[in-house]
């Protein structure tokens, strides 16, 4: 074979020096002495972002922007949003959304690299590559496919099917180690892993690092919303979910309607699940005082849930409305939306085209 003679070094995207060529098919010939692991993650632009999505993801992304030890790939997976009938103007509508609150809770375009899954056509490609090393059958075993296809069982298409190849293809694009993401997606994690694995094994390569889910906290952060459930989630009724882009006014109408019971009637008893997802936003969004001035008066039965919901209702509001007010200014600026995308995506395409060419090396796609 014809490789790149052994003393050519590449400085790949992860400051790691290695040789390509013929000495790039062997195991061990990657070594990893990236002084940063590689962090990536995605949203699908469904809907506005809601305090679950902020609080349980996109805050976690801004933290680890911020810590030195990353490199921060996050992106909008509008691919992925077609899985499901979905109209253009919508879609449009929601990529810029989706954008904006990801700048407007701090994503810093200087230190991450912010973009489009579909402007990196690498990703595609990686995922077509990878789709001959995905089973049916543990495809068809996925949670969330054989949800969806209970729920549209008019259009049960292959996309549905691969969408944990598709997510694989966006995450070990740029080599990652680590995927900032809820526990939903802990399976869709493993069969990335899998992907990757399968992929070193197959060519006998140790390439692809595998992934695992990351969070600062041990524990998952719980968002609960406001109907008692125990999840604040965009399946849920609207009036449950605290919007990032609600007004005052409706934030205040949802939080005073919320679920809640006829009061504690004996002291000291551990309140209802409703009551509590109440406490647990407070401790969210209120002053630690307010949140045990609350916790006391529920134990001691002087509680009025009138009182709390207002407190609930004012530290809500002081805490999404400066969101709100930088996303619309964000929005506004339509220039600054679509530079951001571009130069994110040239970031992205160029650590994506790195590990392609180095997958179709491996892969003896590369003929001459
Ligand atoms: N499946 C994820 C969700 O529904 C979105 C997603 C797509 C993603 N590709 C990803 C998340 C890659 C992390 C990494 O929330």
């Amino acid at each position: 074979m014809v490789g790149v003679p052994n003393s050519t070094r590449y400085l790949t995207h992860h400051n790691t020096f290695y040789n390509s060529g013929e000495g790039s098919r062997k195991k061990g010939s990657f070594p990893i002495f990236a002084a940063m692991q590689v962090v990536v993650s995605g949203t699908r632009p469904t809907g506005v972002l809601h305090l679950g999505n902020y609080l349980g993801a996109v805050r976690n992304y801004v933290r680890m922007q911020d810590d030195a030890a990353y490199e921060g790939y996050f992106f909008i997976a509008d691919y992925h949003s077609l899985t499901t009938h979905h109209q253009p103007h919508e879609l449009r509508s929601l990529v810029k959304q989706t954008t904006a609150a990801y700048l407007a809770a701090g994503l810093d375009p200087e230190k991450v690299t912010i973009y489009l899954q579909s402007d990196v056509p690498q990703i595609p490609e990686l995922y077509l590559l990878l789709n001959m090393l995905a089973y049916k059958g543990e495809l068809e075993k996925v949670a969330t496919f054989k949800e969806k296809i209970k729920q549209h069982k008019e259009n049960i298409n292959a996309g549905l099917l691969t969408y944990p190849v598709l997510m694989a293809a966006d995450i070990i694009i740029h080599r990652a180690h680590k995927v900032p993401v809820g526990k939903d997606q802990e399976q869709h994690l493993e069969m990335t892993r899998n992907f990757a694995k399968r992929f070193n094994s197959r060519y006998d390569v140790d390439f692809f690092p595998e992934p695992v889910a990351f969070n600062y906290d041990a524990e998952l952060v719980k968002v609960p919303g406001l109907d008692g459930g125990t999840k604040m989630s965009k399946s849920g009724s609207v009036s449950s979910v605290i919007f990032l882009d609600d007004p005052d006014d409706v934030i205040r109408k949802k939080i005073m309607r919320s679920k809640t019971d006829s009061g504690p009637t004996e002291p000291n008893t551990t309140p209802p699940q409703e009551i509590e997802n109440i406490f647990v936003l407070m401790e969210h969004v209120s002053d630690t005082s307010a949140v045990a001035h609350y916790r006391k008066a529920y134990s001691d039965c002087s509680i009025r849930y009138g009182d709390m919901k207002k407190q609930l209702a004012e530290d809500m509001i002081a805490f999404i409305a400066p969101l709100r007010h930088r996303i619309n200014e964000t929005l506004a600026n339509e220039a600054y939306l679509e530079r951001v995308l571009q130069e994110g995506g040239e970031k992205a395409r160029e650590s994506a085209k790195k590990t392609i060419h180095e997958v179709r090396n491996i892969m003896g796609l590369n003929y001459f």
